[in-house]
């Protein structure tokens, strides 16, 4: 059976450290100059519905760099889910690429291409969950740890909206209590969903000993920060609620050096961006020293290498030299024959 990459749930803890240790090999090997073509002849097309800096390059790079080629495929260049159903762009993209990325905020349609194709999707995010960014944050968190203590020791405080609007947050609760991590939403009253919502991250804290919490108090919550982690309080273009949500954000729930004085001095700062400066979080902080926003947009890049070469190294076609030289050979004299 196909294996996708749509929820990081879906990967067992083991799996989480290989890919967090494969995109620190693949990093390093780039690094040096040195990067294997593991992906080589390989093509991946990328869905995009919805704006992309980061995803969109990272992913397009991350071909480039392991040997293999990406498609951008804006929004009405392909008859995904209009002049074709879903499962027939499915069926043929199966036949021409060998992985398929996809951003849209239909969830539905990211399960249905997953459930008609025959080769990887990768959500490269949805309204619910971003997977990519999750595991590339978790790589990032793995290389900045606090001194003595591991991945499933850290605590994250998330400030912000709680709800299905954060699908970064989502995707981190459900996995680091998992790992056995401690994992704190702070958020105003009125952006926490219904408990039913976070029955995931329940059930991750039961399966590995970690901790969920929500909390109302952000200078309460940062207390025991290793990381504190912000996200954007409203988008450009998507901005009808934005007053109310200034309201109910602001100046609380700002990432601020007032607020930085109520956590440890060693608490790190995330954000998967992009960000709307000056608001959930202040300059000062993007770009402060203990700032892990530029390495974790340069993770986004390593991390899903790793994602395309657990995906798909395995069904890329590696012949031996000689068997390329008989393939190459007959093409050429026929076509010296016959054209
Ligand atoms: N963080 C993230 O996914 O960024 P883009 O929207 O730029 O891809």
């Amino acid at each position: 059976m196909t294996r996708h990459f749509l929820n990081l749930a879906d990967y067992s803890n083991e799996e989480i450290y290989e890919l967090i240790e494969l995109g620190r090999m693949l990093k390093c090997a780039d690094k040096l100059g040195a990067c294997p073509p593991l992906l080589h002849g390989a093509s991946l097309g990328m869905i995009f519905d919805e704006p992309s800096t980061r995803t969109r390059i990272s992913f397009e790079v991350a071909m480039t760099k392991l040997g293999g080629h990406a498609l951008y495929l804006r929004p009405g260049e392909i008859h995904l889910g209009k002049s074709e159903t879903v499962k027939d762009t499915a069926l043929v993209m199966s036949r021409l690429l060998d992985a398929i990325e996809i951003r849209t905020s239909h969830d539905d349609e990211i399960a249905e291409l997953a459930e008609h194709a025959t080769i990887p999707v990768i959500n490269g995010m949805g309204t619910y969950l971003h997977p990519c960014q999750a595991l590339c944050d978790l790589m990032t968190i793995s290389e900045h740890l606090p001194a003595g203590k591991a991945l499933k020791d850290i605590t994250l405080v998330f400030v912000g909206d709680a709800t299905i609007y954060e699908n970064v947050g989502t995707a981190l609760s459900h996995i680091l209590p998992r790992l056995g991590a401690h994992f704190v939403y702070c958020a105003p009253e009125g952006y926490v969903a219904d408990e039913d919502f976070y029955a995931p991250a329940r059930e991750a804290c039961e399966i590995g000993g970690g901790t969920f919490t929500i909390l109302h108090d952000p200078k309460e919550a940062v207390k025991n920060a290793d990381y504190i982690y912000s996200s954007v309080m409203w988008y450009e273009g998507f901005d009808a609620n934005k007053e109310k949500r200034m309201k109910a954000f602001l100046p609380d729930y700002q990432i601020n050096e007032a607020l930085i004085t109520c956590a440890p001095d060693h608490a790190q700062f995330m954000h998967y961006l992009p960000a709307q400066r000056g608001y959930e979080m202040t300059d000062a902080i993007m770009d402060h020293e203990r700032s892990l926003l530029w390495d974790e947009a340069e993770n986004r890049l390593y991390g899903e290498m790793a994602i395309l070469v657990k995906l798909m190294h395995g069904a890329v076609k590696n012949p031996s030299p000689e068997v390329k030289a008989q393939q190459k050979a007959l093409i050429e004299s026929w076509i010296a024959e016959n054209l």
